[in-house]
């Protein structure tokens, strides 16, 4: 955690609402993503989560406000520029997605083989290196199906990292896997922001994990629409006189 106050901020949200044929989801969501931060989006089901890494990321078009990342408006970029922006960020889905008849290392070779001109053995070094880094390079030659809950999340932050991506967003990396391998995708999260500087957008809304890897959170909630919570999440937990984030962070029942 080498932050300060002034860290150059890679991603920018500004006033963001999402909406859903008329629903509000969320609205006047903004803040800062901070370079080399693991920057944690948290709250209960439904609250809108992915909606908003899906915003972040481009997928969808804010019903108001903006995104940028890296000094650029992704919600407003089309064509060869919005694919460049693209190619620098790194995706982990809530659901893994894998490609279930190809091996661990040809998986992380798609996107070098989509977005490189790298000849076939490079893309295979490549793909050794991501999977070292994770602590798969054993299971290689292995099929998704052949392989654990914890390996397929820790294949699927690998294949995210292919092109070397200064950001990655994951959504619930460690959801369906038990606490200590959950723990210890934590700690490789961690890992990976201290070692190579990246910084990372984790969707969790799981307090052992925020509390664990997380320099900065922001907290949503389903009822307020919007934030209710912004800031470093152990402090949360001591200082918040919201009730809905001390409910969360001390695990007490709303009265
Ligand atoms: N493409 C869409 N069209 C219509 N409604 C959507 C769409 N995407 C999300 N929603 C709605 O937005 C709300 C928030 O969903 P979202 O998946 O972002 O929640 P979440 O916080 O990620 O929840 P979870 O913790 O269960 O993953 C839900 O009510 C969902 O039905
Ligand atoms: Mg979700």
């Amino acid at each position: 955690m080498v932050e300060t106050r002034d860290a150059e901020a890679v991603i920018r949200v500004r006033d963001l609402a999402a909406r859903f044929d008329g629903r509000t989801i969320f609205e006047r969501v903004s803040f800062e993503v901070r370079r080399g931060e693991v920057f944690v989006i948290l709250g209960g089901s439904g609250c809108g989560k992915s909606t908003l890494l899906k915003h972040m990321i481009g997928l969808y078009e804010p019903a108001e406000g903006g995104i940028e990342i890296l000094g650029e408006r992704i919600d407003r970029m089309q064509g060869a520029a919005r694919t460049a922006l693209l190619r620098r960020i790194g995706v982990m889905w809530q659901s893994g997605a894998l490609f279930g008849s190809s091996t661990l290392q040809e998986n992380i070779e798609v996107p070098l083989e989509e977005h490189t001109g790298l000849p076939p053995e490079a893309r295979a070094l490549v793909a050794r290196v991501k999977l070292g880094l994770v602590g798969l390079s054993d299971a290689a030659g292995r099929l998704p199906a052949e392989i654990s809950g914890g390996m397929a999340k820790r294949a699927g932050i690998a294949r995210a990292m292919a092109l070397d991506p200064p950001i990655l967003f994951l959504d619930e990396p460690s959801a369906g896997l038990d606490p200590i391998t959950s723990a210890g995708l934590d700690a490789l999260i961690r890992q990976l922001a201290r070692d190579l500087g990246t910084t990372f957008v984790v969707v969790t809304h799981e307090l052992q994990s925020i509390l664990a890897i997380g320099d900065r959170c922001i907290m949503l909630d389903k009822e307020a629409r919007g934030m209710i919570a912004e800031g470093d999440p152990r402090r949360l937990r001591e200082e918040s006189e919201n009730p809905v984030v001390r409910a969360f962070f001390r695990r007490e029942v709303l009265s």
